[in-house]
This record gives structure tokens, sequence and C-alpha cells, in this order.
């Protein structure tokens, strides 16, 4: 028998700065499903393969494990007590889970108002010190790097380089499931650690002669927090896709080396496209996303529909990274249709509700 998962670290080792002392903390994160999805390529016309990468299948519902688990155990190697991080939410779901696996303080600084609710539920629940800031995600982010030039805390954002090289594993594994990296990368982009730790981890596999090829990235912003697409940053960022709500992003640089080097682009999609892709992953393929997740999905049809992939060989492929569970924020699905009513428990109420009243044609 195979040994059984552990993780990215145990994985992807040879390509991590994991040293004999390193202890590891793990929630054996990783492996996530590689879905097809021709019915959904089908649908937004799409004329290649189509496949998604399911990263809210991670043990606290999101990318952020992959990196965490890097970042968290470094911290424990370097004797670090605390760590400190701005969030949209999910890097302090993940820190907090970490955190309390490797006994290590936790403190988060969120945006009052504009974190999903699942996400505050694990942070609150893991035992992490929260902070509901009067700001945006920018205000946060400034104000913990402040924090950590005060204080021995460690940062765990993305701009510590271990969370970078943790979430390049995904690169890994997509290339390991395809057996080459697919022709196109499409990707969310917020803070935009997570499309340079997708680049980074293609070069290193292609480097190391394990895949032949290397994708061109393709990013995509929200309309309200594109300040790459727009070339400035973005005072007051605004979309309904909170995680990527973000004006002014720490890798900023890297993301447009990882869009030029790979030949790619970076570009930005409405909340109204996001909530239609959302939509159709849910109901044409049973995946459910948040929404910054589906800004992968609403980019590829975006670009499908301006004819970006017609000179596409006939095997090339697009693998749409789907960043966090749909049940991360449930306030956003519940929003969307209107809540089911009461009924009372009889047999004719409910038939007449389900449309069940006519005779069944036998
Ligand atoms: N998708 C989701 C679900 C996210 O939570 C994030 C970032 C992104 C995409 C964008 O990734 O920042 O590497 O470009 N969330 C961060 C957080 C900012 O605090 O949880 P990125």
């Amino acid at each position: 028998m195979d040994m059984p998962w552990g993780g990215i670290i145990q994985r992807y080792r040879r390509f991590l700065p994991i040293t004999e002392e390193t202890p590891i903390i793990t929630l054996n994160e990783g492996d996530t499903p590689l879905l097809p999805a021709p019915a959904l390529a089908e649908r937004i016309e799409l004329n290649i393969s189509l496949y998604l990468k399911c990263e809210g299948f991670n043990p606290t519902g999101s990318f952020k494990d992959r990196g965490m688990t890097v970042a968290i155990s470094k911290a424990l190697e370097e004797g670090s007590q605390a760590v400190i991080c701005a969030s949209t939410g999910n890097t302090a779901a993940s820190a907090a889970a970490y955190s309390a696996r490797a006994k290590l303080k936790c403190m988060v600084l969120l945006p009052h108002g504009s974190i999903a609710l699942g996400k505050l539920a694990q942070s609150i629940t893991h035992g992490a010190k929260v902070v509901a800031l009067k700001g945006n995600f920018d205000d946060a982010f400034r104000l913990v790097k402040e924090a950590c030039s005060r204080h021995p805390i460690t940062l765990v954002n993305s701009i510590n380089p271990y969370r970078i090289e943790g979430q390049k594993s995904g690169a890994f594994e997509i290339c390991d499931v395809l057996g080459d990296a697919p022709t196109y990368h499409a990707i969310p982009v917020g803070n935009a650690g997570n499309i340079c730790a997708y680049w980074k981890g293609y070069c290193e596999y292609h480097e190391a002669g394990i895949s032949r090829s290397r994708p061109r990235m393709l990013g995509f912003q929200a309309e309200g927090a594109a300040p790459i697409v727009r070339g400035e940053p973005v005072e007051a960022p605004e979309t309904i896709a909170t995680a990527i709500r973000i004006g002014n992003p720490a890798s900023w640089k890297g993301a447009e080396a990882a869009r030029d080097e790979s030949g790619g682009l970076i570009q930005a999609v409405s909340d109204e496209e996001i909530l239609e892709a959302y939509h159709m992953l849910a109901s044409v393929e049973g995946v459910f996303v948040e929404p910054a997740s589906a800004a992968s999905v609403a980019g590829v049809r975006k670009l499908a529909g301006r004819g970006y992939f017609k000179d596409a060989s006939e095997d090339a492929s697009v693998v749409c990274i789907l960043t966090g569970h749909g049940l991360k924020d449930p306030d956003l699905a519940i929003s969307q249709a209107a809540e089911p009513s009461a009924v009372e428990p009889q047999i004719e109420v409910v038939e007449e509700f389900l449309g069940l009243c006519q005779p069944a044609l036998v």
C-alpha cells in the first residue's frame, strides 16, 4: 500500500526549506481534487479542457493551509511564541487552526463588517485573538507589519516566504495529476501571493525536468478591487468577493512578473460575472465555492467569449483554482435566493409545494 497522505511537507519535502530540526505541523492539507468539468466548459462555450482545482477541500476550507503548514512549522522551529496576520478571513482561519495545533498564540486583524461568517467563526473557535478593525484589509496589513517591528511576533501573511513555499505545492499536484503543466492557469488575485506561489511551483517543476512546459498565468481581480489592472492602488476597494477586497496588494510586482514571464494576463471581472460563475459552478458541476474563487471561472468565461482560446491546440487545457469553500460565506449564498418558507407537515401540502399535485404518469 502507498504511504497514506501526510500533508504537503511530507509529499514535497525536497522542494521545501525543511530541515531535520523542523517540527512538522500539519493537518494533512493538500491532495485536493482536480475535477474535469466538461459540462461547465460547454456551458461557457470553452473549446479546451477545463479542470477545477478544489482548494476548498483543504482542512480549513481554503488554499491557505498549504502555506500555513510551512509558515507555522518554521515559526516553531525558529522559537517563535506568537504569530499575527491581517486577513480578509481565510488566512486568519488557517493561521488560527495551525497555531492551535502548534500551541502558538495567534492574533488576527480583520476588517470589521466584511469578513464572511464562516471564516470569523473559525478564527474565534480555534482560539485566536481577533481584532475587528475599523478599516479595510490594507489598513490591517499596515498595522500588523508595524506590530511585528515593535514586538517579537512572526508575520504569517504571504510576504512571509514560507507561505509561498508551501502554496507552490498546488502547482506540483496539478502537474502530477495531468502529467505536465496545463496550458493555462486561471486564478483569483487579491494580495497576489498565490499567483506568485503557483508560478514558482510551475517553474521549479519545469527546471527539475518533471514537467515539460509552463502555463500562461491568467489572474483575475474583482472590478471594484483591481489595482493591478488599473495600474494604481484602489483607495476604497469594494466587491462582494470579500476575500479579494484588497486595494494595494503586497505581491503586486511578483504578480506582474508571473503574468509577464508566462505570457499571461491579469484582468478584472465584475461582481455580476463572479456571481454568474458562482451559480454555474454550484448548479452545473456540483462544486460550491466562495465568491472570490468563482473569479477564476468568470475570467475564463469572459476570455472564451472574446475568442482568447480560439487558436489553442486541441489538447490544450485550463485549470481554474477554486480557492475557498462555499460554506465560508453562507450569508452570500442565502442572499442569492428566497429562503424556503415553512410548511405544514402534511403530504398534500408538501406535494403542493413540490409541484407534485398531478397524478403520476405510470
Ligand atoms: N481566494 C480566496 C478564497 C482568498 O481567501 C484569497 C486571499 C484569494 C483568493 C487571493 O489570494 O491574496 O494570494 O492573491 N485571501 C487573503 C486572506 C487575503 O486574508 O485570507 P492572494
